[in-house]
């Protein structure tokens, strides 16, 4: 099967065995499939977070369970979402809803299942922080396990399923915990300028408004990866330490840093597009001209050519910054 409109990058691959699943019992069929004749699995929600370097050898899993339901409870809302159901749909029903929480997170690409392993997060908020737990099948026997968020291990777009816990288990389901006590949160940059400029205060915003301004911003710097292949940032915000970040600061006063902790977090971006990269290309492939972070993929060229440019403009920050990128999508195989 060709995974091409499988993938946002829309990187050409094949899958020697390919599985659609809507049901529990459907993917624990595909899982004993894989087992008898010892294959890898790749499982696949929305295909935003991933680069195919070549076809991939063993089974591709397409997840399609689907259920979505959201209970009141005295606190707020409860969800309960099945992998399978898409991300940003999740958001819209919630906010349309007057129930806040999600609203920064809108139009993040991808399929619910997808959420907990990197921890999705934009404009100040991450996943974990409504997150209650998840439900995952255990690959090697097929039996269910929950993980509570302690469980998982959440961390910077990391969670345990990117450690200790990695190729070992599919999520099914995903809880979320929407509180009434909801109070915007718009003090990142980027939003609190954009209702700065339209000087509303930010106690009278309603979810589904500050909803609409996430959906501004990121349609003003992100590409659609129906318009242009992308898989949205393609490195991690280094996390440096102190002494790295202030000689750098020195040299560069207007880098972007925030500080975590003992640490910096630097805008990779920044980084990048001070190497000179916001809108090279590179035969098929090349860097986002609004967003530094972002790698394009406008000529549907091999998920070699996106991972040879990822490396050279790594060696260029890392030449002139001595700082190390890493890679938020997962290469396959
Ligand atoms: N910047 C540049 N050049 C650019 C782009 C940005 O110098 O080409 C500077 C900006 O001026 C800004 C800073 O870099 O001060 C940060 O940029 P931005 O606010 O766009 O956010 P980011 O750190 O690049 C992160 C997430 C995004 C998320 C946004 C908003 C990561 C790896 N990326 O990007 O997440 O949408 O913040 O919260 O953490 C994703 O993970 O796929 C993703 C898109």
């Amino acid at each position: 099967i060709d995974l091409q409109p499988l993938n946002t990058l829309a990187i050409a691959a094949r899958a020697a065995y390919f599985a659609r699943v809507e049901s529990l019992e459907q993917l624990r069929e595909a899982l004993a499939f894989a087992r008898g004749r010892k294959l890898p699995i790749l499982p696949l929600g929305g295909g935003s977070n991933i680069v195919l370097t070549g076809d991939y050898p063993g089974l591709v899993i397409h997840m399609e369970l689907h259920g979505l339901s959201l209970e009141e409870t005295p606190e707020g809302a409860r969800v309960n979402a099945a992998a399978g159901e898409n991300w940003h749909q999740l958001v819209m029903h919630t906010v349309e809803r007057g129930l806040g929480g999600l609203e920064n997170l809108a139009l993040i690409p991808g399929k619910i299942g997808a959420a907990p392993i990197q921890n999705i997060g934009a404009y100040g908020v991450e996943l974990r922080d409504s997150f209650i737990d998840l439900q995952a099948v255990h690959i090697a026997t097929g039996e269910l396990r929950e993980f509570s968020a302690a469980d998982c291990e959440f961390g910077y777009r990391d969670s345990v399923f990117k450690g200790r816990a990695r190729d070992r288990y599919i999520i099914t389901r995903v809880r979320l915990e929407l509180s009434s006590d909801w109070c915007p949160r718009i003090d990142y940059p980027a939003l609190g300028e954009y209702f700065g400029r339209r000087e509303q205060g930010g106690g009278a915003l309603t979810p589904e408004e500050v909803a609409r301004a996430v959906i501004a911003i990121r349609n003003s710097k992100l590409p659609s990866p129906d318009e242009i292949p992308n898989a949205g940032s393609f490195f991690k915000n280094p996390l440096v330490d102190a002494d790295l970040y202030h000689s750098l600061k020195k040299v560069h006063p207007d880098l972007v840093a925030f500080a975590a902790g003992e640490r910096w977090k630097l805008a990779a971006a920044w980084l990048i597009d001070r190497a000179g990269w916001r809108g090279r290309r590179r035969n098929a492939v090349g860097v986002h001209d609004r967003q530094a972070l972002v790698l394009v993929n406008p000529g549907r060229g091999a998920g070699a050519e996106v991972t040879a440019l990822a490396a050279e403009i790594a060696a260029d920050v890392r030449a002139r910054f001595g700082v190390e990128l890493e890679p938020e999508p997962r290469y396959y195989p």
